[in-house]
């Protein structure tokens, strides 16, 4: 078995939190493990419980738009959320819920090593970038230390659910997206310069 299987395994499993006695599926995430850009979303709502796959439902459907809007597939990236149960009633996830979820996402990118973390919506934001808004910091790249390396790149957007009943952050999201192409180039230049 390979490490990534492993961890698949050992997250549809998983009881660490009390997330497990409801949820159908649990959702480890999905895509490429060599993937460059990583989205990390909050927590699986109904139709991915159902499936045990990361936003396959209405909001899941604008980001599969949105990610194919730069020219890339959902294959090409690799798809995650911060806990992989879904919480009942899709209420937010508790802090110890959280807590006991953590290490599942930290191997995750350990193991990918993405070049850019896009973070999806606030709650996720606020897991890696401490005390900013969403309103004022979307579609803006950002340099903060990362667990696995000095410094991780992320890029905060707002959260595809969200767009769906507001048309103006809809435009905002895809005109977000549009940056992402431009980001990692200059990520790439960077690590290519000598130091
Ligand atoms: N919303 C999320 O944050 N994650 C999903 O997987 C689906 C909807
Ligand atoms: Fe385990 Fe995470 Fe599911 Fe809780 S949410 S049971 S920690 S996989």
């Amino acid at each position: 078995m390979t490490i990534t299987e492993e961890l698949i395994n050992r997250i549809n499993v998983c009881k660490k939190c009390t997330l497990h006695k409801c949820r159908k599926n649990a959702v480890p995430g999905e895509g490429s493990y060599s993937a460059e850009i990583m989205f990390i979303g909050e927590a699986p709502g109904k139709d991915e419980d159902t499936q045990g796959k990361p936003f396959v439902g209405a909001s899941g459907k604008l980001l599969t738009q949105l990610i194919e809007s730069i020219g890339l597939s959902r294959e090409d990236v690799f798809i995650s959320n911060v806990v992989k149960c879904r919480p009942p009633e899709n209420r937010d996830p508790l802090p110890d819920e959280v807590a006991a979820c953590w290490p599942y996402l930290e191997q995750q990118i350990r193991i990918i090593k993405p070049l850019l973390i896009v973070t999806l919506g606030r709650h996720s934001m606020a897991r890696f970038l401490l005390d900013l808004k969403i309103s004022d910091v979307h579609g803006q790249a950002k340099r903060a230390k990362g667990f696995w390396k000095e410094k991780q790149v992320y890029l905060p957007l707002y959260h595809p659910a969200v767009a769906l009943y507001d048309p103006r952050k809809k435009e905002v999201l895809f005109e977000d997206f549009k940056k992402i192409p431009l980001i990692l180039e200059k990520i790439k230049k960077e690590k290519n310069d000598i130091q």
